[in-house]
């Protein structure tokens, strides 16, 4: 059986920044404007009027501070509201394709690999931007890679499903590399116009090439071991999807086709669900929680990961053993972990462990631990 490794990460972060601040400001003058458009139904008692955002409650609530998107000028108009991100023609890359191919770029570079050392690609994410061709292939062609790629969604744990996979295709010697990229346009499935979660999401794309450790041509994480579980819940949950026009016979504006979570149920059921997976992972392992040097863990709220990060460890864990990106990223959807993992694995030391871990809709969770070489 060949050992699998990862051997190169790359970040791609756009460029427009939305601070809190300025997201309640536009968030507050959208509600604003809705009160006095619908302020005689208001006052019937026939509508509800919406309250405001304010950023003490999302860094209170979450931990963010502020979030990466594609396009801000859309987002932060109170008459629109959402991203405006143009449609691409057939004949020019998707913009998933593009944000991909910038982070693969990085993952080469640290690797010392093109296009030609791949055998496969998988792109990961929660939300595709189109049904086929698959966005992988795609990259793939753009990349001027051989042999053969693919589309998955696990939601928030797509990446580290994708790094199972990968690792299990190289185990079993019927591929020798793969690109798993991560392309999350979260900004165009988030509905901006709800107080509840207007806040929660970023837009990034991150890529890890995963080839036979000894193919590595520098330092890498050696995946020792991966573990992916599903429990059906419908407490995060996005209807959107090819029926959508022929259900209603036309494109409507339903709450539904975008992202929708009860927040407080996900916070309760998730964390049981995730401390339990990792120590059992950990058990099965035969690894000891404290001879991990580092926790990457997926980045939807600071509380629940201050949570996990005690249940695995038995002790709060200091911030260099649990990084958190989730104040300048906000929740990146399955890129989240792989943003911590990429920015913050350098350091460590050959034989050092840490643990890879995604969690979210599903719900579903995966684990991977890897070792410093
Ligand atoms: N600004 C100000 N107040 C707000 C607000 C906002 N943007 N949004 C909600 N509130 C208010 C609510 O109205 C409520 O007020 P009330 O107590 O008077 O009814 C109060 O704040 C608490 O709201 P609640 O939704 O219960 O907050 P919370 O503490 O549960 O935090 C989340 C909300 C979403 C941050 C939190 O539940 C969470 O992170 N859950 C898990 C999310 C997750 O991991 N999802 C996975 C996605 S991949």
């Amino acid at each position: 059986m060949q050992q699998p490794a990862i051997t190169g990460t790359g970040v791609f972060t756009p460029s427009q920044v939305i601070t809190n601040d300025e997201l309640v400001v536009a968030f507050n003058a959208y509600v604003d404007r809705y009160n006095a458009e619908n302020a005689g139904e208001i006052a019937a008692g026939r509508v509800e009027a919406k309250a405001h955002s304010s950023a003490e409650f999302i860094h209170a609530a979450s931990g963010i501070e502020q979030r990466y998107v594609l396009d801000k000028s859309g987002i932060l108009d109170p008459a629109v509201m959402h991203p405006w991100l143009r449609e691409r023609s057939d004949e020019e890359p998707s913009q998933m394709a593009e944000m991909a191919i910038d982070a693969c770029t990085q993952a080469f570079e640290m690797a010392g690999k093109t296009g030609a050392d791949v055998d496969a690609v998988i792109c990961a994410a929660s939300n595709h931007e189109r049904a086929y061709p698959a966005i992988a292939i795609e990259i793939q062609n753009l990349l001027e890679i051989q042999g053969f790629a693919f589309d998955m969604n696990v939601a928030c744990s797509s990446a580290t499903f994708g790094i199972q996979v990968a690792a299990d295709m190289i185990r079993s010697g019927s591929i020798n590399s793969a690109l798993v990229v991560n392309p999350e346009i979260c900004s165009a499935h988030l509905e901006w116009r709800d107080r509840d979660c207007h806040f929660i999401f970023g837009d990034v794309c991150t890529a890890l090439l995963i080839e036979r450790a000894q193919d590595a041509k520098g330092p890498h994480f050696l995946i020792k071991s991966t573990r992916c579980a599903t429990q059906f819940s419908n407490n995060i949950r996005n209807n959107n999807g090819f029926l959508r026009r022929t259900r209603h016979g036309q494109m409507d504006d339903r709450r539904d086709m975008q992202f929708m979570q009860n927040g407080r149920k996900v916070f309760k059921e998730v964390l049981p669900l995730v401390s339990q997976h990792i120590a059992a992972h950990l058990e099965a392992e035969a690894i000891s929680p404290d001879t991990l040097k580092r926790l990457w863990l997926h980045q939807a709220n600071k509380t629940m990961n201050d949570y996990i990060g005690k249940k695995t460890l038995g002790r709060p864990p200091a911030a260099h053993e649990q990084p958190n990106i989730l104040q300048d990223y906000a929740n990146t959807s399955s890129a989240g972990s792989i943003i911590a993992f990429a920015k913050y694995s350098n350091d460590l030391k050959s034989g050092d462990t840490g643990l890879i871990c995604s969690f979210g809709a599903g719900y579903s969770v995966g684990s991977v631990i890897v070792e410093r070489s």
